[in-house]
């Protein structure tokens, strides 16, 4: 073991386990040992996957669509996917357009791969999904993560993009909706935010992964916004959250075909293809109806109203979510009155006296914060508010 550690890079040293993946995992296993917990932890719909697309999966099994496809993924569900990004967005979309890969989460990775020099910087809003701080520094660029306020929803806002921009800034890393907060960015926000990226001739990295999932309104693409953003705009999504597909691992890239091109032949160096089975169910997504992704949003937008109703009562400050499935809240005031350090120790607490686990705010980059995820069921949420409630009283 000494020998390994002795030569690992400085990466391999200092890469650390997801902290979301990690407490998921230690609320599953209290549960396993008969414990009785509630996890809000989850990132992922607690929804199954819409029949027809599941069914897709097990046909291409069945047909022998098991092997290798091509790297950027196999040409009908990038064609597929141009068609309803060309129809969503208005405006011309080829499969040239489009690189498939196994989730959003390694098209991302990929992108801070190819763009990336040493030092140079990534621009994301605080709090931020926890991938993204992690994944600049594997690749040897600097994070910069710029801070937001509550009154502002903890939103970017033009201003403080353009005075955390510095010559060696290259990436704005936008996620809207947004992870942990549920926060949605209206259009008139989103054009002041390209403005400034523009002016400092950053690339722009949407995230745009929660997009179906906006409640009381619909989701604005950067993406489309102006004529001039796809020259210098990169968008991101997937199936994951739209079709409750996380585990089949579908994610994909839209953006100028030479682009598509890079990481098409980086992916064919790292991954081969993303699994044809799992195309195959994502494709038969992107072209049968629609109608699982609306009730899926209609149920989750029902809770949102309960959980909100719950949280305004527990008076602890928090961002009013507007799409996603998480709720973000400030715990400094409990854990002052409580002699507690920070969201870790309110996290642990309420883990360990009434069995309910959310995800301490320090891996969303706020450690006073937590996040709860109302991807569980009707039952759960009204008993872990319960719980909550009781811990606070
Ligand atoms: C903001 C954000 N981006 C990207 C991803 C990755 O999604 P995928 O499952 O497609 O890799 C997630 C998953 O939790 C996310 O929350």
């Amino acid at each position: 073991m000494d020998i390994f550690n002795s030569k690992m890079n400085e990466v391999g040293r200092s890469v650390e386990p997801s902290k979301t993946l990690a407490v998921a995992a230690l609320a599953k296993r209290l549960k396993a040992e008969g414990k009785d917990i509630i996890s809000l932890t989850a990132g992922e719909p607690d929804f199954k996957t819409p029949a027809h697309v599941a069914r897709a999966g097990i046909d291409a099994i069945n047909e022998g669509a098991t092997r290798y496809t091509a790297a950027a993924g196999e040409p009908e569900l990038r064609a597929a996917i141009a068609k309803v990004y060309s129809e969503r967005w208005h405006m011309e979309l080829k499969g040239e357009n489009v690189c498939v890969s196994s989730g959003a989460k390694p098209l991302l990775y990929y992108l801070m791969s190819i763009f990336l020099e040493k030092d140079d910087e990534v621009l994301f809003p605080v709090p931020y999904w926890v991938s993204y701080e992690a994944m600049v520094n594997m690749c040897n660029g600097k994070a910069v993560p710029v801070q937001t306020t509550l009154e502002n929803g903890h939103k970017l806002t033009a201003n403080a993009l353009d005075q955390a921009c510095s010559p060696k800034s290259k990436i704005l890393l936008l996620n809207n909706p947004t992870n942990p907060t549920g926060a949605v960015y209206d259009s008139n926000e989103l054009l002041a935010i390209a403005e400034v990226a523009r002016e400092n001739d950053l690339i722009i990295i949407s995230d745009e992964i929660y997009e179906d999932l906006v409640y009381g309104g619909k989701h604005q693409s950067l993406y489309n916004l102006t004529p001039w953003l796809p020259e210098r705009t990169i968008a991101v999504s997937g199936v994951s959250k739209s079709f409750a597909m996380t585990g089949w691992r579908i994610g994909y890239t839209i953006a100028a075909a030479e682009v598509i091109k890079t990481l098409a032949s980086y992916q064919s160096q790292a991954l081969s293809s993303p699994c044809q089975i799992s195309q195959r169910a994502a494709l038969a997504g992107m072209t049968g109806d629609r109608e699982a992704i609306d009730s899926m949003r209609d149920a989750f937008g029902e809770r949102l109203t309960y959980c909100q109703e719950r949280m305004s009562r527990l008076g602890l400050p928090f961002v009013e979510p507007r799409g996603a499935f998480y709720i973000f809240f400030d715990t400094s005031e409990i854990c002052a009155k409580r002699g507690w350090a920070d969201g870790q120790e309110f996290c642990t607490h309420l883990l360990e006296e009434k069995g309910v686990a959310l995800v301490p705010g320090d891996a969303f980059g706020m450690p006073s914060w937590a996040r709860i995820s109302f991807a569980a069921s009707q039952e759960d949420l009204a008993n872990a508010f319960d719980r909550l409630e009781d811990f606070l009283g």
